[in-house]
This record gives structure tokens, C-alpha cells and sequence, in this order.
């Protein structure tokens, strides 16, 4: 059994506490789904009621801590010390419509030295209540799925490269540029996937299932955990243009080294024709 720290036994932990109560109110939903009784509004509880559980555990285990929440935004903590970035549910269009693939994400974020915002994602975890997988990754530590190490997928082809991406959607995103890098990039590789948790999306770059992922319009807390996940696993994360801030920029591009350069050029032509 691979050993972790402290820090990341109270996030499992705390992960585990919500799990029940996800696929509780999961289970619940389909039978909205029949009754056409508001699914929405009783899925935005859950989702609620998710990150309250996780910010009373979480804030149990270190008291000084701040919090980037999906729901409730920031909560300031001691600005010397890191903070916690919650997505209580990512994946929630699935979880509406009764599709098993969703997960909370949970990341700790440092302070930028002299108290100038956040920087580096030391430790992170994407917990899928459903199918009980949970990748975690601390910094320098490696990534792994419960005690087995991941490693980034070993193609170099993108003719066997299978891409995930999230599509735009309803008031977000910007679909001519997704449709242009969409353009770019598809005819060259095996398949496109867009499975709706950008948190597991990430995830399964780490685990080699996925070759690469990209997005645009994330914010931190879809994010910070997964891609440390990658980064640790070995892949490259950046944003469009191959730079090192992909959170600040809302734009993920992740891959193993190979396919990560392969597709940053095929993004970089689609962008230069816009
Ligand atoms: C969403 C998912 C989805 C991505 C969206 C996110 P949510 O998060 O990660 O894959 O395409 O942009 O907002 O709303 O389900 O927590
Ligand atoms: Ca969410
Ligand atoms: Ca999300």
C-alpha cells in the first residue's frame, strides 16, 4: 500500500464522507426524472449540499485554511496559508440526466510568495462516487489510482490518439474557436470524446485512457486537481499556446509529451486563421 500524507487522508476522507450522499441523491434523481418534479433544483441542492459537507470537514481538519468554492466562492482564510479549491460536483449535466460519470474534485492551492494571490497546486484529488476510483496526486510524489502508480499514455501517433474535449455549451464557451481547433485536430486522430467532467477527463489523461484533453473556459475548480494529476503522471498541461498558466488563462490543453506537441501545433494553426 502506497503511503500519503496527512493532508491528503483528510481529503480522501472527506471525499468519502459526501460519496453516500451523492449517490443517494443520484438514485433520487431518476425518479424526478419521471415525476418531471424540478430534477434541476433538487440536483443544485445536492450539489449545495455536497460542498457543505466538504467545507465543514475540511475546515475541521485545518481551521486557518481559505476556500475556492464552485457554490459558494471564496471564503478568506489565513492569506500565509494555502487554500482549498472544491468543485463538490463536477459532471452535473450527467448527474441530471441519470449518466453514472461524475466526481468531486478537490485541490490545495499555495500562496503566491508575499501574499499576491495563488500559485502552485501542491495536492489534488478527483473521487468518482459512483464507480469508487479516486486518482490523487501530491507534488513530486507521483499520481496514482488507490495505491497504483499512473502514468500518461505512451502513443506518438495521433492517428491512434484518442482526444477528449469539452464542447461549448448554452451561454459558455466560444464555439467558432472550438470549431476551428475541433477542425484541426479531428481529421488527423482516432476519436473524439466529450464524457462531461472535465475533473475525470483530466484524470483519465493521467491513467493513459484518454491521449489528450483539451478545453476552454474551465475554471480552477474543474481543473486544479486534474491537472496536477497529469503533471504528476507525467504529462504536460498548458494553455493553448503553450504556455505554463493554464488556469489563469482558461484554457487546458494536457497530453503526454509527443501528442502534447503534436496537437499544440495543430491548435496554434487553427488559432493563427481565425
Ligand atoms: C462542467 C464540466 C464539463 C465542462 C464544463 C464545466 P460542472 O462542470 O466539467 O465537463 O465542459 O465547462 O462547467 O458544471 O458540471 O461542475
Ligand atoms: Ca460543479
Ligand atoms: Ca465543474
Amino acid at each position: 500500500m502506497v503511503s500519503h500524507s496527512g493532508l491528503l487522508t483528510v481529503i480522501d476522507r472527506a471525499a468519502r464522507k459526501v460519496a453516500p450522499q451523492l449517490r443517494r441523491d443520484f438514485g433520487e434523481v431518476q425518479h424526478l426524472q419521471v415525476s418531471r418534479k424540478g430534477p434541476a433544483d433538487f440536483v443544485s441542492m445536492a450539489d449545495q449540499k455536497a460542498e457543505r459537507t466538504l467545507v465543514a470537514e475540511l475546515q475541521k481538519a485545518r481551521p486557518d485554511w481559505g476556500f475556492l468554492l464552485e457554490e459558494g466562492g471564496e471564503i478568506a482564510g489565513d492569506p500565509t496559508k494555502p487554500r482549498w479549491v472544491v468543485d463538490p460536483l463536477d459532471g452535473t449535466t450527467n448527474f441530471l440526466h441519470g449518466i453514472p460519470h461524475f466526481a468531486i474534485s478537490i485541490a490545495v492551492q499555495e500562496p503566491k510568495l508575499g501574499g499576491q494571490g495563488w500559485g502552485e497546486v501542491t495536492t489534488g484529488l478527483v473521487y468518482q462516487p459512483i464507480t469508487d476510483e479516486s486518482y490523487w496526486a501530491e507534488k513530486s510524489r507521483g499520481a496514482w489510482r488507490h495505491d497504483q502508480r499512473l502514468r500518461v499514455s505512451a502513443r506518438r501517433d495521433l492517428s491512434e490518439a484518442l482526444i477528449a474535449t469539452g464542447i461549448p455549451f448554452l451561454g459558455h464557451g466560444d464555439m467558432a474557436q472550438w470549431s476551428r481547433i475541433f477542425g484541426a485536430i479531428a481529421p488527423s486522430i482516432a476519436g473524439i470524446r466529450r464524457f462531461g467532467a472535465a475533473s475525470l477527463d483530466l484524470a483519465h489523461v493521467a491513467a493513459g485512457r484518454y491521449d489528450g484533453f483539451w478545453e476552454s473556459g474551465l475554471q480552477p475548480w474543474d481543473v486544479a486537481a486534474g491537472m496536477l494529476i497529469v503533471r504528476e503522471a507525467g504529462g504536460f498541461v498548458t494553455d493553448f499556446r503553450g504556455g505554463a498558466e493554464p488556469i489563469e488563462r482558461r484554457e487546458v490543453l494536457a497530453a503526454n509529451d509527443v501528442i502534447h506537441s503534436k496537437l499544440h501545433k495543430l491548435l496554434a494553426g487553427a488559432l493563427r486563421n481565425a
